[in-house]
């Protein structure tokens, strides 16, 4: 990790942060159809300590955004988004980042932390495991596409991000 630190997030660093999510997250695919600016600015809100970047002096090499509570549970803490640009994966740095962020979480109460990971992405299953994560509750999104509906992609719809923002809140997954 030469040359790199691990910084809190700050307002300046927004704009590369949305836009390197958009390349590492397929928003056409849960669980990452709410990434959004208002996604990354309610985490920032409800719990900057627990929302972090990589950068060397190129820029931003990656991120990582945690919140306090999970659904009803105000003890969960959740890291629901890290990314890497690609030169930057395989050298501990989402490792570290993860540690910032689940530090500042259990600093805040926090009596276990949930993290989701979609099936086929090893890198990330990995990862999580080799900072001592393990499988919880499993649950399968099961779909029924609408027959009646062209699907020309094959996968599920963007969402719109404040109707997103809207029904997360409202399941009150986080606060925002
Ligand atoms: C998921 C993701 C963040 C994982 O990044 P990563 O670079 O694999 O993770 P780490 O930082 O833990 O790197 C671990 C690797 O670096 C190596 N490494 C080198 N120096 C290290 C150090 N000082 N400490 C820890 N690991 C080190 C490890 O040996 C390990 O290699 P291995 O996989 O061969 O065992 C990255 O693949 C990514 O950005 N994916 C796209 C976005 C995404 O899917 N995000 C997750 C869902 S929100």
């Amino acid at each position: 990790m030469d040359g790199i630190e691990i910084l809190p997030l700050r307002l300046a660093h927004l704009d590369a942060v949305l836009d390197l999510g958009h390349r590492a997250f397929d928003v056409a695919t849960m669980p990452y159809t709410s990434w959004s600016l208002s996604s990354v600015a309610a985490h920032w809100d409800a719990q900057p300590d627990a929302c972090w970047v990589a950068m060397e002096d190129t820029g931003l090499l990656g991120f990582v955004l945690g919140s306090l509570s999970y659904d009803k549970r105000e003890d969960w803490g959740y890291l629901e988004w890290i990314a890497l640009e690609e030169r930057a994966r395989g050298r501990g740095v989402a490792s570290a980042l993860v540690e910032h962020c689940c530090d500042a979480l259990f600093g805040a109460g926090a009596t276990s932390i949930i993290t989701d990971v979609e099936r086929g992405n090893e890198a990330s299953m990995a990862m999580m495991r080799r900072n001592g994560f393990t499988e919880g509750v499993t649950v399968t999104l099961l779909v029924r596409p609408n027959p009646r509906m062209p699907r020309p992609s094959g996968r599920y719809p963007a969402q719109d991000p404040a109707r997103t923002t809207l029904r997360r809140a409202a399941r009150g997954s986080r606060k925002s």
